[in-house]
C-alpha cells in the first residue's frame, strides 16, 4: 500500500518559504522588488454547513496552509499577474470598463476584488504587478479561492491606503469585496464564510459566525477557544481528491431551494424559523409543523438539514467546550449524516472517508465546505492521524477512488502582512 501524503504549510514548519517564493518570483518577472508580501488562510469550517447563505451560524477555523502575494502598485490602471503554478504566463487586464465576469481564470479573482472595490466607491484602487504562491490545496473545499481574494484584499488595502485592513469593520468591507469578487467576476457560488474566516480568524480560536443581515462586525463574530492540545485531541484533514466545484449549479439550486421555502414560511430567512424552532418547548414537534406546511419532500429535506444544522453549531461550541468529546463527535457525525442524507451534497468519496475514519476511531467526523467532492475532516486522539488517514488512503485504493491527501489542521491566524 503506498503511504499517505501529507501536505505540510509553509508557514509551519519551514518558516519563511511562501514570502520567499512569490519575492523570487516577482523579481524575475517584474524585474523589481515588490512593495510588500500579504497572506492569508485557506479554512475548515467545524460545523455549520450551508447555512451561511440562510442567515445562520457557523463554526470555521483557519488553516496554518496560506496563499501569499507580492504585490506593487502600478501608475496606470493594468494588472499583470504571475502564478507559481505557471510561472511563465504572465496575464495582463486593463480594470478600466471591466465589467462583471470579464475576466476568466484564476485571474478573475485577483482582479475581481480590485474591481469589487473601485465598485464599492474606492476609486483609489488603480493597477498592480502581483505575484502569487499557495500552499492551500486547490479545488478541494478548504477555500483556496478565499485565500486568494483575501490575501489580494489585505494588499490593495494597504498599497492603496484604504485603511480597511486593521479594524474589524474595515474587514468586514474588505470581505464584501473578496465575495464580490468570486460571485460576480469569477461566477463561483459563495456565502461569505470562506472570506470571513480567511480575514477574521485567530490562531487557537474557532470563528463563531452570526450570518444574519445588518449586525455589526462586533455581533456577527465570537471567538470561542478551540484548544486541540488540551483536549489530547488532533483534527484531520483529508481532500480527497475527488474534483469539487461550486459553479457547476448544485450550489445555486440549494440555496434557491431554501429562499423559495423561506418565502412559503412567511419569513425573511431560514434563520428565523431555525430560531422559533429551538425557542420551543418541543422543538422536534415544532420542526415537525414547520415541515408540514412544505409542498414537496425535497423541500422538507433541505430544510431539515438548514435547521439542525443551526442548532448543532451552539451545541457543539457547549460540547467541545466542557470536554465532551464524545458528543462533539456526535455532532460531527450527525452534521455529516444530515448533508448526506437531506441535503444531499456528499460523495462517494465523502462518505468512504467518513465511514472509515469513524470505523478507525475517530470521535466523529464529516464533510467541509460546500461538498460534492472536496475534504473531510475527522475528530481523533492525538497521534492518531496517520494510521485513521492511512486507512482511508487504503480503503480508496481498494474501491479504485483517487489517491486521497492529508493535512494536520490547527486553527491558526487571519489574513496578515508578512513582510
Ligand atoms: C462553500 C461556500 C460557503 C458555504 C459552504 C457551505 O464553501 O463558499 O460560503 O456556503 O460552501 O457551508
Amino acid at each position: 500500500m503506498r503511504q499517505v501524503q501529507f501536505l505540510e504549510a509553509w508557514s509551519g514548519g519551514e518558516a519563511g518559504q511562501g514570502p520567499e517564493q512569490v519575492v523570487t518570483l516577482f523579481r524575475r518577472v517584474y524585474g523589481q522588488e515588490p512593495e510588500g508580501v500579504w497572506s492569508a488562510p485557506g479554512r475548515v469550517n467545524l460545523i455549520g454547513e450551508h447555512t451561511d447563505y440562510n442567515a445562520g451560524l457557523c463554526l470555521p477555523i483557519a488553516l496554518p496552509h496560506r496563499t501569499f502575494v507580492a504585490l506593487s502598485p502600478r501608475r496606470d490602471h493594468q494588472v499583470r499577474l504571475v502564478s507559481s503554478m505557471t510561472p511563465d504566463a504572465c496575464v495582463q487586464v486593463g480594470l478600466d470598463g471591466l465589467q462583471a465576469r470579464g475576466v476568466t481564470g484564476w485571474a478573475s479573482y485577483p482582479v475581481g476584488v480590485a474591481w469589487a472595490l473601485r465598485e464599492a466607491g474606492y476609486d483609489q484602487v488603480g493597477g498592480f504587478d502581483m505575484a502569487l504562491a499557495s500552499c492551500v490545496p486547490v479545488g478541494s473545499g478548504l477555500s483556496s479561492s478565499a485565500a486568494m481574494t483575501c490575501s489580494t484584499a489585505l494588499a490593495l488595502d494597504e498599497v492603496f491606503g484604504l485603511g480597511l485592513g486593521g479594524s474589524d469593520q474595515g474587514r468586514v468591507t474588505l470581505i464584501e469585496a473578496a465575495v464580490k469578487a468570486e460571485n460576480d467576476m469569477a461566477g463561483a457560488s459563495t456565502g461569505g464564510m470562506d472570506q470571513s474566516a480567511s480575514m477574521r480568524c485567530r490562531a487557537g480560536k474557532a470563528l463563531r459566525l452570526d450570518c444574519r443581515p445588518g449586525l455589526t462586525a462586533m455581533e456577527n463574530v465570537t471567538q470561542v477557544p478551540f484548544d486541540l492540545k488540551e483536549r489530547g485531541l488532533e483534527l484531520l484533514v483529508v481532500d480527497t481528491q475527488a474534483q469539487h466545484q461550486l459553479n457547476d449549479g448544485q450550489y445555486e439550486q440549494r440555496r434557491s431551494t431554501c429562499e423559495k421555502a423561506a418565502r412559503i414560511l412567511g419569513v425573511d430567512n431560514l434563520r428565523q424559523v431555525a430560531d422559533q424552532v429551538s425557542a420551543s418547548r418541543d422543538p422536534a414537534a415544532a420542526l415537525q409543523e414547520v415541515l408540514d406546511r412544505l409542498p414537496d419532500e425535497v423541500t422538507r429535506h433541505r430544510v431539515r438539514h438548514v435547521i439542525t444544522e443551526i442548532a448543532r453549531v451552539d451545541q457543539f461550541i457547549e460540547a467541545f467546550g466542557r470536554g465532551d468529546v464524545h458528543e462533539a463527535g456526535r455532532l460531527f457525525d450527525a452534521s455529516h449524516d444530515s448533508l448526506r442524507d437531506d441535503y444531499q451534497v456528499t460523495s462517494p468519496e465523502l462518505d468512504l472517508a467518513v465511514d472509515v475514519a469513524r470505523a478507525e476511531g475517530a470521535y466523529g467526523a464529516r464533510m467541509t465546505g460546500g461538498g460534492f467532492g472536496g475534504s473531510v475532516i475527522a475528530l481523533v486522539n492525538a497521534g492518531k492521524s496517520r494510521d485513521v488517514a492511512q486507512k482511508i488512503a487504503d480503503g480508496f485504493q481498494a474501491r479504485g477512488f483517487h489517491e486521497p491527501r492529508a493535512l494536520a489542521a490547527l486553527p491558526s491566524s487571519s489574513a496578515r502582512k508578512e513582510c
